[in-house]
């Protein structure tokens, strides 16, 4: 039911969609937003980064769990710690160890066990199967990348996807398809952001290293720096977003406001999926807005992609962060 629904629901916004304008494909890496990306805003000096947490061998704990592991044994990528194993059900190997001989990397590293994922990768829990599956054929056949051609670890996910065989991508769909999406980003509207470094293309706060202005960007960054150094899968992000953002962004996710589509026709009402399309409510607004800059670009073009191509293709970079504000203020 919820699928006919759906195609009913898209086949009417793909006549609309025709009349919105077409993307520009292959944009400069140098038009995009730099935030987006990982990168500090053009003229700011970049914080040193503190040197990286020595592996001197010594067990690292976690509040709340029983476990201990060294640093070297939490960034295992073939076996990275599962400091919570009570919080997700069984991971099956692909997930927790990867392939090693193949060169695929423990899902678990980036994603977390839970499916979490981070600011800089993406959050792949309570994604539909169909979904799922869809974009690693997508990450493999080429039709899935960056707009940023030194993204590195969207590298790392096409080369991952490249290496896995049908059964492991099956097994991965469904393992993290099977847990809910729950809240994980705290979104705050502010004129200002706490200082950051940039660590792998995630945004990290200076304690004590002040504010600046957040102008047009979103910022997002860990909860804790101690706990993500120690990569604690319960603690969550903090993404700051421009004054007035949430009400711009859902004006136009709900009416469209004339240059574009109300989002819930194909994501659902409540924007937490429908059928095969994915939920965007409360999910990582750096990596949702990140993928509509690589839609707009055509660095993302995937079979499904491109029911979101005339979506996203008359918003301003302004229209993207009020949007992707919103959505992921939204309760999952
Ligand atoms: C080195 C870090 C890394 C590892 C390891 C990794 N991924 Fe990813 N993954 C990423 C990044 C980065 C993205 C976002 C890429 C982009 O920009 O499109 C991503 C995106 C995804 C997406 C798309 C999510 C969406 O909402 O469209 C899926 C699905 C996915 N990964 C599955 C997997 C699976 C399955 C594994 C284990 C076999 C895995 N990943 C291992 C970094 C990683
Ligand atoms: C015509 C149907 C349709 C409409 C309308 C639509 N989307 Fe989508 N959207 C999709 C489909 C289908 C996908 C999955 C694309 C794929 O398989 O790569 C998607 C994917 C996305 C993604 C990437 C999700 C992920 O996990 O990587 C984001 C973000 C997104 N849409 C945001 C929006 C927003 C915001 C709006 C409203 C302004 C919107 N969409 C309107 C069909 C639609």
């Amino acid at each position: 039911m919820r699928q006919t629904a759906w195609m009913i629901g898209c086949a009417c916004v793909m006549a609309m969609a025709v009349a919105l304008a077409q993307p520009q494909p292959g944009a400069a890496p140098a038009d995009l937003p730099l935030w987006a990306y990982g990168y500090p805003a053009p003229g700011s000096t970049p914080a040193p980064a503190p040197p990286a947490a020595q592996d001197d061998g010594a067990p690292r704990s976690l509040a709340g769990s029983t476990a201990t592991f060294t640093m070297a044994e939490i960034r295992n990528g073939y076996g990275p710690a599962d400091w919570f194993p009570g919080d997700h059900p069984p991971m099956p190997e692909i997930v927790a160890r990867g392939r090693q001989d193949a060169g695929v990397r423990a899902c678990a590293l980036c994603h977390y066990p839970n499916g979490k994922g981070r600011a800089e990768n993406a959050p792949v829990s309570g994604l539909p199967v169909a979904y799922f599956i869809q974009q690693m054929h997508d990450y493999r056949d080429g039709r899935r990348r960056s707009a940023d051609p030194k993204k590195n670890n969207t590298n790392l996910m096409i080369a991952i996807a490249k290496a896995m065989t049908d059964d492991e991508i099956r097994a991965a769909a469904e393992y993290f398809g099977s847990m809910p999406w729950t809240p994980w980003i705290r979104v705050v509207e502010s004129a200002t952001v706490p200082k950051t470094r940039i660590a792998g293309g995630l945004f990290v706060g200076l304690p004590g290293g002040g504010t600046e202005p957040l102008g047009q960007r979103i910022i997002e960054m860990p909860e804790d720096n101690a706990r993500e150094a120690l990569r604690d899968p319960r603690s969550g992000f903090v993404a700051y977003v421009p004054v007035g953002s949430l009400a711009k962004g859902e004006a136009l996710v709900t009416t469209g406001g004339g240059r574009t589509v109300a989002c819930g026709v194909c994501h659902g009402a409540d924007l937490k999926g429908l059928g095969p399309v994915p939920g965007i409510a409360g999910r990582s607004p750096s990596y949702s807005a990140r993928q509509m800059f690589d839609m707009q670009t055509g660095a993302r073009h995937g079979l499904w992609a491109d029911l979101m191509t005339p979506v996203v293709a008359g918003l301003t970079e302004e229209d993207l962060i009020n949007i992707a504000a919103y959505t992921a203020s939204l309760t999952p």
